[in-house]
């Protein structure tokens, strides 16, 4: 049974607070929530709100593996040790630009500079972009900054939806851009929504590809653009973990790029481009490999969401990469129908 209290508010309706409840645990929790929204007839949805109604979403998540997700993300007080770093690198506190941040809030491979890549691939100029698995909203306050988009960011953590949500007060780009914590499996948005769906280094970590894609699609207008860089598996040889993805095999569902096209054109996409980019990561990580082991990570960097074994999932995937069995591809789609 679900017991949900709606927060002590006035809607514009003149509703006052409420109790719900259901014994259909079957609904999907964020269609439930946009429900409530709706009764409420509140837009845009403010997070806060989200938040207080939903609680954490893990309770009713859908997707067996999502809590195990959660968990190796898991990164308290982020927000507060991304400040202290700041601080101690002798950065103005009240004049943070995104550049101070750019270490820590791209976590893929190849950071920012990949990022501003492939957006630079597409026309994305004051379009409405969801960026599903966000993390910690680095890529989104990017597409806001120079591309004057409105951005929504869902991601499954709790924490990094708070971080992404203060860095975007701290750098000043919180009015374009909005961050919710949402299962990827159920967007909690209405069909096409969206004209640009954005996803990077998200989907290793989701078994149910078909409903990831598919939600991805539900919410992509019809003449939109669904963008995603990510990491495949390649031939079958062993990988070694922890990866940054996963300290272990049971939270990576790494599929490999055929099985994924095939599934985009099932689930009705079309193919604008696809790239491997492989040799440029691989480049990438052999650079800052060295670099950290001269002179430490980047302040504040990726080590404050992968701790004290960074050097060692960085290394594996470097391996995994370097031995071809990994590899990393962008892909450009549009939905045919
Ligand atoms: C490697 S990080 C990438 C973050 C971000 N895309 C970036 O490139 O900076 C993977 C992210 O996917 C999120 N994630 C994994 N499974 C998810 C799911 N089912 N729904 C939403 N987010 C999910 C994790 O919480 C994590 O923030």
């Amino acid at each position: 049974m679900i017991l949900i209290t709606l927060p002590d508010l006035t809607s514009p309706l003149g509703q006052k607070s409420s109790c719900f409840q259901t014994t259909n645990t079957a609904v999907p929790y964020s269609h439930f929530c946009l429900t409530l929204l709706k009764i409420y007839r509140l837009e845009p949805w403010p997070v806060h709100l989200l938040k207080t109604i939903g609680g954490p979403l893990k309770k009713l998540s859908m997707n067996p593996s999502s809590e195990d997700v959660q968990a190796h993300y898991h990164s308290p007080e982020l927000f507060e040790r991304i400040v202290r770093q700041l601080k101690a690198s002798g950065v103005d506190l009240d004049n943070v630009k995104r550049s101070d941040i750019a270490g820590v809030d791209e976590f893929h491979v190849r950071g920012a500079e990949v990022s501003q890549e492939l957006a630079a691939a597409v026309a994305i100029d004051n379009k409405r972009v969801l960026d599903v698995g966000c993390g910690i909203g680095g890529p989104a306050r990017m597409l806001a900054d120079l591309y004057n988009c409105q951005v929504t960011g869902i991601d499954l953590n709790e924490e990094f939806i708070r971080t992404a949500i203060k860095l975007s007060e701290l750098v000043g780009l919180e009015t374009r851009t909005r961050f919710i914590q949402a299962d990827a499996m159920q967007l909690p948005f209405a069909s096409q929504e969206f004209d640009v769906v954005w996803t990077q280094h998200v989907q290793m970590n989701i078994q149910e590809k078909k409903a990831f894609y598919s939600e991805i699609h539900r919410v992509l207008s019809r003449n939109g653009i669904f963008l995603y860089y990510d990491i495949f598996k390649k031939g079958s040889g062993t990988l070694q973990y922890p990866m940054p993805w996963a300290n272990s095999s049971e939270i990576s569902f790494l599929a490999e790029v055929e099985e994924v096209a095939l599934l985009l054109e099932t689930l009705g996409f079309k193919k604008i481009q696809t790239k491997d980019q492989t040799a440029t990561g691989i480049q990438f990580f052999e650079t800052l490999l060295n670099k950290i082991q001269a002179s430490g990570p980047p302040k504040p960097g990726l080590n404050l969401l992968m701790g004290t074994t960074t050097l060692t999932k960085l290394s594996n995937l470097l391996e995994g990469l370097s031995s071809g069995n990994l590899e990393l591809q962008s892909g450009v789609f549009t939905p045919t129908s």
